[in-house]
């Protein structure tokens, strides 16, 4: 790399003068939790998606615990799940002491294969937990036609829609969003639960405020909680992060089709799918797999390095990761077509506002790695 240029970084929040004059008017304000700001950003987000309920909390993580015990999700029970996912998606469900039960994936949307989620399922199965993988809708039709219920694992796939016009996280079941700050939407860390029932709402809100309901005394309890609470500076920061969503989607989604020009004729690579079917991405990542036969993907990592460009193997599957080994037994073959894109996926550098000439050197860097002269 050349001393005049700087490194190119894998992610870059937007943030600006509103997000200042929101964290502003809050501490003026004194009330840096519980206050109103809470349902002021639970109820805009709502709106965002057309769906009836969303309840704000402290982490993705955190959401999809609460949505597994809101879908019955206990004791020795299975759920159903993508091993190339994020790992807090399985793992949310051993906060339950439940089994996460991988299937094999698609190998073009890279979302759980219905299919092979369908032949996972026994008598065991309490849910299915599908992810909408690097803002890919998941087939949710399919899913649904299994009878099952659903937690949708959503976090990165704000802004995604389904072929019938819903957005990702508006089809009513528990869904869950995250804020962390490489994500469409951030408030540094934080989610957000969607959902069409005032019932999974009533539970959520109470056992994210340590078993709390709405109308009870301070120290008054009536069932276990945890405390998963965002707080109103977050709040607002989302507040106004939703404000500009639409121009930050849009931001991403220019620098995606920069990248599929910038990027064509590299032999062998492959580029993330385009959308089908009346599915559209809500761009979160931009992830390529690097040729099978060519440099090993951490080859192509560090030697994107030596060019000033950050990138991450991204995503390594779930289910060869030491503890899942070690606890399950898991071993290499069990889902082919996740181990064969786990090991050849790499993401590059992707944010709102990442300049053509930014793509461009990314570009290069790559071809240079993937086809030395
Ligand atoms: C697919 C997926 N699930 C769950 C999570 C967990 O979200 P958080 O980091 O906000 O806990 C993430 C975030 O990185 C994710 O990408």
């Amino acid at each position: 790399m050349s001393a005049a240029q700087h490194v190119v970084p894998l992610a870059r929040p937007v943030l600006g003068e509103a997000e200042e004059q929101a964290v502003l008017e809050v501490l003026r304000s004194g009330q840096l939790s519980l206050g109103p700001r809470v349902p002021a950003f639970e109820e805009a987000f709502a709106a965002r998606l057309g769906v009836a309920h969303a309840s704000a909390v402290s982490s993705g993580t955190a959401g999809l615990h609460l949505a597994l015990r809101a879908a019955g999700v206990t004791d020795g029970d299975e759920v159903v799940t993508s091993p190339f996912s994020f790992v807090a998606s399985a793992n949310s469900c051993l906060f339950e002491r439940a089994r996460p039960v991988f299937a094999d994936i698609d190998p073009l949307t890279l979302n759980l294969d219905p299919q092979a989620a369908a032949a996972a399922v026994t008598g065991r199965t309490t849910a299915l937990l599908p992810v909408h993988i690097f803002g890919y809708p998941a087939d949710l039709p399919a899913f649904e036609a299994l009878g099952l219920p659903i937690v949708e694992d959503a976090c990165e796939a704000l802004g995604a829609v389904h072929a019938d016009g819903t957005p990702v996280g508006g089809r009513g079941h528990p869904a869950v969003f995250g804020f962390y700050a490489n994500k469409q939407l951030t408030t540094g860390e934080g989610g957000m639960l969607t959902t069409s029932s005032a019932a999974v709402k009533e539970q959520v809100d109470s056992e994210r405020n340590q078993g709390r309901a709405p109308d009870m005394g301070w120290l008054d309890h009536d069932r276990l909680g945890f405390n998963y609470r965002l707080s109103d500076v977050a709040c607002a920061i989302g507040i106004a992060q939703l404000e500009r969503l639409d121009g930050m989607l849009e931001g991403r989604a220019r620098v995606a089709a920069r990248y599929r020009d910038a990027l064509a004729g590299i032999e062998g690579l492959t580029l993330p799918c385009e959308d089908a079917g009346g599915d559209r991405r809500g761009w979160f990542v931009f992830v390529v797999q690097v040729p099978a036969g060519g440099p090993a993907r951490d080859e192509v990592v560090l030697g994107l390095r030596d060019h000033g460009i950050q990138s991450k193997p991204y995503l390594p599957a779930i289910h060869l990761m030491s503890f899942y080994r070690e606890r399950f037994g898991h071993r290499e073959g069990e889902f082919p077509v996740c181990e064969d894109i786990a090991a050849r996926s790499v993401a590059l550098p992707f944010f709102p506002e990442m300049t053509d000439a930014q793509v461009e050197r990314v570009a290069t860097a790559l071809r240079a790695v993937l086809e030395p002269a």
